[in-house]
């Protein structure tokens, strides 16, 4: 059994402890704002937080999730959307909008320890595979969400 922390609340996964943390979130805890794009850690739509940073859930077993604090898109923020969230909705950025929850969670990320991102840092830490191309209305939304 493994034991850690999803959106605040103890979580306890009795599956194989090298279950992928993206199904683990996804089959288990009905959490299916984490997206499957890859699985091999190159698109980011499975970016989930955990312990404050931006990290690729179909990289990530649960074994190693043990004691950890996860947070995925439905955690982000309580009772109104974060505002990164709210940027996005303001920049527009979703085109066909499969990858941006996890976009959402690496930019909420990055702005956590730099609240004023120079464009390159932007496309440093915005290393997903967004098919529609939305970058540049990604840099709008975090530069908007940092100030
Ligand atoms: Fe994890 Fe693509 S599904 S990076």
């Amino acid at each position: 059994m493994t034991k850690f922390s999803v959106n605040d609340r103890p979580v306890e996964y009795r599956m194989d402890p090298e279950t992928p943390l993206l199904w683990a979130l996804r089959d288990a805890s009905n959490l299916t704002g984490t997206k499957y794009g890859c699985g091999t850690g190159d698109c980011g739509a499975c970016t989930v937080d955990i312990d404050g940073e931006a990290i690729r859930s179909c990289l990530v077993t649960i074994a190693e999730c043990e004691g950890r604090f996860v947070t995925t898109i439905e955690g982000l923020s309580r009772d109104r959307s974060h505002p990164v969230q709210q940027s996005w909705v303001a920049e527009q950025v979703p085109q066909c909008g499969f990858c941006q929850s996890g976009m959402i969670m690496t930019a909420a990320a990055l702005l956590r320890k730099n609240s004023n991102p120079s464009d390159a840092e932007i496309d440093a830490a915005m290393t997903g595979i967004c098919r529609c191309g939305t970058y540049p209305r990604m840099r709008e939304a975090i530069r908007r969400a940092g100030r």
